[in-house]
């Protein structure tokens, strides 16, 4: 009886491996003919240029691929501390990663790729880029690594009029430069070579607008830099009101003539709205309304494409304490626990976005916690990252995702507005070697440069913030590709 079952059951795994042979053969023709054939088809629709569509696009759907394999770390960003007056000039210094992890020893045999590998990050610009934007949809551009490329940066140190002092590390005697030679490579594509007058083309008859602090600011300059580079007629770009970038000023507004388009900086440190009250000694105390939209807000309404961030300042001085600072209504707190209110403060941005934003017209990023490295103490007790001429390539450092870009997650996924975010954490981990450190002023001016205080949270620029701006061209790329017309 044994056998008499057996045999049938063994026909029927040799017909069952029969069709999966013969499944797997035919998918693979399948395969290769399919690859045969795509590039035939896609050289033939290149000679049909595509005609803008007219209807009104339904939602800007895609937020880029969100998943993520690695669990989320739950390390908690540590505090940083921060003078904050109202009138401060000064900027904030950033958080401190742990000491072991930034002194993790650099492997060797970093990976070389001196040229783009098989023009997957190649031309966006014209007709033809379909193969590499399906590649780009489908990609987690946050998980990867930095690999060398002789062909960065993009602009030289130096040749762009927009970079403030203090982030104009070689000008101001920083004499490394290989940090200037990295090249951000997601796991599964490559970002599109960032192309200045295909993202003007893209960008034409809108207004690109950064909202935020200092680390927007960056970002901002580097912006600038990068189209300022891809620019024929260089005079065609001008801050309107003649102002030079410094950050004593918070607002900025570049028009490219040749392109009807402008790119802006609106400061807001917090999102929500500052504001200051006086003691019973007289004396005037800055608060801040969580419930409160900031009162830059109304610029905010002219953007096409905005990009938000806050981060930093919510670990400093007063703001991390929340002694009689924060407010609701009228009420303010005697304490209040600061990560609650950058919870509160996101969700009143968050509301303020669903209302006042137009997801078919418009597109909102977030960009993310960019890392800081202070090793050997804080941003004013002598922490460090001088002489850090290296990404750091691995170790537990790159895992690190603050509790506040949890939040940022959590807000984002209950908004009706769909927001892109610019995950730069973990890319930001790696890169120790990208901040001015002691070169945030002109160290050449003096003999004696001082070592005390050292920025290890802004970026050089050129530098890290270059890779921003390719991860938003590479969103811009992504989303309207196959429509063109999509953000109007
Ligand atoms: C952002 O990147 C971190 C890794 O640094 C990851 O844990 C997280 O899931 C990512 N978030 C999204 C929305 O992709
Ligand atoms: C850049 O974009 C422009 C405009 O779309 C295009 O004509 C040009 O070929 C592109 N350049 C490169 C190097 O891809
Ligand atoms: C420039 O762009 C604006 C929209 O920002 C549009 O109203 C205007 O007509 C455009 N001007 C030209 C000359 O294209
Ligand atoms: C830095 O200072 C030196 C010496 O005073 C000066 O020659 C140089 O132009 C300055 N560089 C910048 C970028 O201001």
């Amino acid at each position: 009886m044994a056998f008499a079952t057996s045999s049938p059951r063994k026909k029927t795994t040799y017909t069952l491996t029969t069709l999966l042979f013969l499944f797997f053969f035919l998918f693979s023709i399948f395969l290769v003919s399919k690859q045969t054939l795509e590039p035939p088809i896609f050289l033939y629709r290149d000679f049909f240029p595509k005609t803008p569509s007219s209807s009104p696009p339904s939602n800007i759907d895609s937020r880029i691929s969100l998943a993520d394999p690695t669990p989320p770390s739950e390390r908690v960003d540590s505090p940083i501390n921060q003078p904050i007056s109202l009138n401060s000039q000064t900027e904030p210094k950033g958080f401190e990663i742990s000491v072991d992890s930034v002194n993790a020893e650099v492997p060797a045999g970093v990976e070389e790729h001196p040229v783009p590998d098989n023009g997957v990050g190649g031309e966006i610009g014209d007709a033809g880029g379909d193969l590499v934007v399906e590649k780009l949809k489908n990609c987690d551009l946050y998980m990867g690594t930095w690999v060398r490329d002789e062909e960065y940066p993009i602009y030289k140190p130096g040749s762009c009029p927009y970079v403030d002092e203090a982030f104009d590390c070689q000008s101001n005697g920083r004499r490394d430069a290989e940090y200037l030679k990295w090249r951000w490579k997601p796991d599964g594509c490559d970002l599109p070579r960032f192309n200045a007058t295909d993202f003007l083309v893209r960008l034409r008859g809108k207004n690109l607008m950064l909202v935020g602090d200092s680390m927007n600011r960056n970002q901002f300059e580097s912006i600038l830099c990068l189209l300022h580079e891809g620019l024929q007629d260089k005079s065609s770009m001008r801050e309107v009101h003649g102002h030079k970038i410094t950050k004593g000023r918070g607002y900025y507004v570049f028009k490219f003539k040749d392109y009807n388009c402008s790119v802006v900086f609106v400061r807001s440190h917090f999102l929500v709205r500052e504001g200051v009250r006086v003691n019973a000694q007289g004396n005037t105390n800055p608060t801040l309304s969580i419930d409160k939209i900031d009162k830059t807000s109304g610029r905010w309404k002219r953007a096409d494409i905005l990009v938000f961030n806050t981060g930093h300042w919510w670990a400093h001085g007063k703001t991390a304490r929340g002694k009689n600072y924060y407010k609701e209504g009228d009420y303010l707190y005697p304490v209040f626990d600061s990560v609650e209110a950058y919870r509160r403060a996101l969700r009143t941005w968050a509301s303020w976005i669903d209302k006042n934003v137009n997801p078919a017209k418009q597109l909102v990023f977030y960009r993310g916690y960019s890392s800081a490295h202070f090793r050997g103490g804080d941003w004013d007790s002598g922490g460090s990252c001088n002489g850090e001429t290296e990404p750091v390539l691995s170790g537990a450092i790159l895992n690190n995702y603050p509790l506040k870009m949890k939040i940022v997650e959590e807000v984002i996924k209950d908004m009706q507005v769909p927001v892109v975010l610019l995950n730069v954490t973990r890319l930001t981990n790696f890169r120790k070697d990208g901040h001015p450190s002691i070169y945030g002023k002109n160290a050449t001016a003096s003999k004696k440069v001082s070592t005390r205080r050292q920025d290890c949270s802004h970026w050089c620029v050129p530098g890290v913030p270059d890779t921003w701006n390719e991860l938003i061209y590479a969103t811009l790329v992504t989303q309207q590709t196959n429509s063109r017309s999509k953000i109007h």
